[in-house]
This record gives C-alpha cells, structure tokens and sequence, in this order.
C-alpha cells in the first residue's frame, strides 16, 4: 500500500491509541476576546501531539485541541466559511435532540453545564501515562491562558481508566476499531478491508468514492476532522440490580449481560464463545476480535441481532441489504468518569459515574448521528421494531429486549433506563495546519 497520510498534520487523537492505564481530562474555554484566544492557540498550538509525535510526545503527555462552532465564529472565522460547516456541526448537538433521542431525563436542558449551551468554545483533551505528567501538561493550559481575561477556563472533567481496567459496567472496552488506509502498520483479523482514510480525517477519499473536504481554504480543514462527543452518566446500581432480576446465579446474570452487549464482560465475544466465558481470547489480539456475523450467525443464536456490539457495527451482517456499514463506522475513544461503585454495594450510593466517548467521523450526520438513531434507537434495521440498544438505547419508545436462547426465546421486560445522556457536542479537531490557520487568518469583527 503507497498510500500515506499526513501524520504530522494530524491531531493525535484521531488515529493512536491512549497509552494504557492513563489520565486525562477535558479543559474547557470560553472565548470573550477573539485576538486573546488566538494568543492562547499561538502559545498551545508547540504543544499539541500530532499523530507522528505519538510515540514520543513532547512532556510525556499528549494534548490536543477541539473547536465547538460557537469556539470558531467568535474567534473570528469569517460567515461565509462558517456557513459552509456541516449542519449538525453548526446547530450544535443539544439542537439535535429529537434525532438523537435525548429526552426525558437525557434532555439537554438538565445537560452539566457547559454542555447545550454556547458557554463552551475551545476543548483540550490531556492524556498522560500518569497523574503528575498529566497535571504538568495540564499547567501548559493554565500558563497559556496568563493574562488572558479575554479567555475563561470553565470547566474540568477528570477521566481515564478505572483501577479494573473495565468501563463502569464492567465490561472491558476498545477492543474493536475500524482500521484507517495509510495509518501504518497492519490490519488485526477482524479490523476488515482497510476503511478509506475520508472516513475519519477529511482531504482524503472516503468510501462514497469522494474527497471529504470542508469548507474555506485547504489549509484550515485539510487533515481536520469532526468529534462527537457524548458524556453519559451510568446507572451501575440498576444495571447490576436488573441482572440480579433475570437470573438466580452469577453464571445467569453474566449471560444476560453478555447477551446484551455481545461480548463477556471479560471482553470475549459471544460468537467466538457462545455459551461459556473464555478469557484467553482476549488476551490474543489476533482473536479477540476476529468474527463476523452473515454466515457464521445470521439468526443471531450466538450474538443477538439486537444487542449492543451488533447495532453499532453490524460488520457484514447487512449484507445484501440497502444499508452499506461501511458509511457508518465510527473510531471510538471512551474514557471513565467519576468512583467505580463498589462490587459489594447494595444500593445506589447518588454518586455521577459514566463515560465520555469521543467519536471520531468526518461526516457527523452519515456516521455517529446515523448510528445513533437507525441503530441504537431503533431496531428496524434488523427486524426488531421499535426496540432499541439494551445497554444504551432511550426506552420511551420501547423498553423490552429478546434474543434467541434454549428451549425456547428469551425476552426481557421493563429495562429501565440504564444510561441517562449529561452532556454532548460536535466539536472540529483541525490538523496542525489548520490551528496555525486559525490563530493567523481570522480576524476581530
Ligand atoms: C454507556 C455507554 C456505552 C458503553 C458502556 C459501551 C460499551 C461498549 C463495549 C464494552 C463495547 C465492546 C468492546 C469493543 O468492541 O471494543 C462497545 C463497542 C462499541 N460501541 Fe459502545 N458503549 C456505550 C455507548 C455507545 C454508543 C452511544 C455508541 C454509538 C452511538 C457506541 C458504539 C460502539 C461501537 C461502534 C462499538 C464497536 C463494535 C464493534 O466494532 O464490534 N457505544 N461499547
């Protein structure tokens, strides 16, 4: 394969994955001063880790920095670029709500603040292999915004890896991620046919056969790309507790967990251990993820059609249908955070747990807003109604779940809401070229 990309020009945080354990946070901006933020771009922008500096980051640490699209107008991005941004970008993603299902107690008006609102412009994302080089690297923030009343740090979400090593569920995650043409190295089995790089990082082809672009000159989205990004707060007691309804033994309630996301909690799938947990498989990379679906389980006897890791990548299992998969993957980073509740807690200790996802996708509305509706908050997409994701899924609209199981179908009832959405956005990560473009070519209005 000749085809290379741009690592140098690309944020990090696209492509490499997060050194392990690590911690990291979310800083958030306001901008009131459009000449002050780009100051602080000018003084962050030596910081940021480019998907080439990776492996040897300046600090120990990584950083990289995310715009909301309030963040560009009021740095100054002229109407006619801003315009031409992608409308769930520029509706912000507290405006998407009805197509996203957030509602209830997920309604963007109960959103932590400053999520749903224009309060938030600017986003770094620090990761480091320990507390203390994050905390430095932190301080990399702190010092760029000296003397700058023009810009307001407004909030700071601490997130990293829990001390098991499983998101808050306890199930182990980031096993399964679609491999990038020109990334480097070698697709893992199961990873499939290398996806095009326009997929995920835009001035490249995508899978429609186009060059994804963005709009105003080269230089400001070349080697771009979109985040979106949710915080999701985690019932862990109810969950737990809804398991304890469905089965008298442990064995039980862990093959109901492992029929509602497809995989043991120990992270091995079900189509490769369909009846008994085999952890050895997760410990080999070149089997952990290695299973499809169209031949081996069209009916879904090992891996529910309808459960988590089969809706939000149905990998060939549409097969034959109008729906190409292909359009609709999605580079995910989930991070934990808030206490784990403890193993032997008997009721809900009140306290805000969860997980923040970055989704990485360079066409928002064909890629995470696609798989989030069609898939997770629906199920017609697989014969299943209206019934959506049992791990994720809103349940106003449906709150059963079934899934083939001997002798005869299992069907679960009055799943109650096991995710409640506290915050969302769409944010862009321009390439390096493009945050010196921003700190250069904008102008005071
Ligand atoms: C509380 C929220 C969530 C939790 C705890 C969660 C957990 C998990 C876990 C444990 C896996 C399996 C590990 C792996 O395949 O790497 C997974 C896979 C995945 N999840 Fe989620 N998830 C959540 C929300 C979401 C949402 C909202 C979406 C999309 C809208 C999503 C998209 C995906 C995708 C694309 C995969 C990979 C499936 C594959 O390639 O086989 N997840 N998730």
């Amino acid at each position: 394969m000749n085809f290379a990309l741009e690592l140098d020009d690309i944020q990090g945080t696209v492509l490499r994955n997060r050194p392990m354990p690590y911690f990291g946070a979310y800083v958030l901006f306001r901008i009131d001063e459009a000449e002050e933020a780009r100051t602080l771009l000018r003084r962050l922008i030596p910081h940021v880790t480019s998907a080439g500096d990776w492996e040897d980051p300046a600090e120990n640490a990584w950083i990289n920095i995310v715009f909301s699209f309030e963040g560009l107008r009021r740095l100054g991005v002229a109407a006619d670029i801003l315009a031409g941004f992608p409308v769930e970008f520029r509706q912000g993603m507290a405006a998407r709500k009805d197509f996203l299902g957030d509602h209830g107690e997920s309604d963007p008006e109960h959103w932590d603040l400053p999520h749903g609102t224009t309060g938030f412009h600017i986003g770094l994302l620090v990761m480091a292999g320990s507390e203390t080089l994050r905390d430095e690297k932190l301080s990399v923030g702190h010092q760029a915004i000296a003397e700058l009343p023009g810009v307001t740090l407004i909030a700071r979400l601490e997130v990293g890896v829990p001390p098991t090593m499983r998101e808050h569920f306890g199930f182990v995650d980031g096993l399964s991620r679609p491999f990038i043409e020109g990334e480097g190295g070698i697709p893992l089995p199961g990873q499939g046919e290398p996806m095009k790089a326009g997929e995920f990082v835009l001035g490249y082809e995508n899978e429609m056969g186009e060059i994804a672009t963005g709009p105003g000159p080269e230089a400001l989205w070349r080697n771009g790309t979109y985040i979106s990004i949710r915080k999701i707060r985690q019932k862990v007691h109810s969950f737990r507790q809804f398991l304890r309804e469905q089965a008298a033994t442990t064995d039980g309630q862990e093959f109901v967990a492992a029929k509602m996301m497809g995989r043991w909690r120990s992270g091995c799938p079900l189509a490769l251990a369909p009846q008994k947990d085999n952890p050895e498989i997760v410990k080999d990379k070149q089997r952990n993820n290695d299973f499809a679906y169209y031949t081996d389980d069209p009916d879904g006897k090992k891996t529910p059609v309808g459960c988590h890791i089969r809706r939000v990548n149905p990998r060939d299992a549409l097969k034959d249908t109008i729906v190409d998969a292909r359009l609709h993957r999605l580079l995910r980073r989930g991070t934990a955070y808030g206490p784990l509740l403890p193993e032997d807690a008997t009721a809900d200790d009140g306290l805000d747990r969860g997980i923040v996802i970055a989704f990485v996708n360079a066409n928002p509305g064909r890629q995470f807003e696609f798989v989030q509706s069609q898939w997770v908050n629906d199920g017609d997409f697989v014969s299943q109604g209206s019934r959506t994701d049992p791990i994720v899924g809103r349940r106003d609209v449906s709150d059963d779940y079934a899934f083939p199981d001997k002798p005869v179908r299992r069907r679960l009832m009055k799943l109650p809401d096991f995710t409640v959405t506290r915050g969302g956005e769409h944010v862009f990560l321009p390439g390096l070229r493009g945050l010196r473009w921003l700190a250069e070519n904008t102008k005071n209005k």
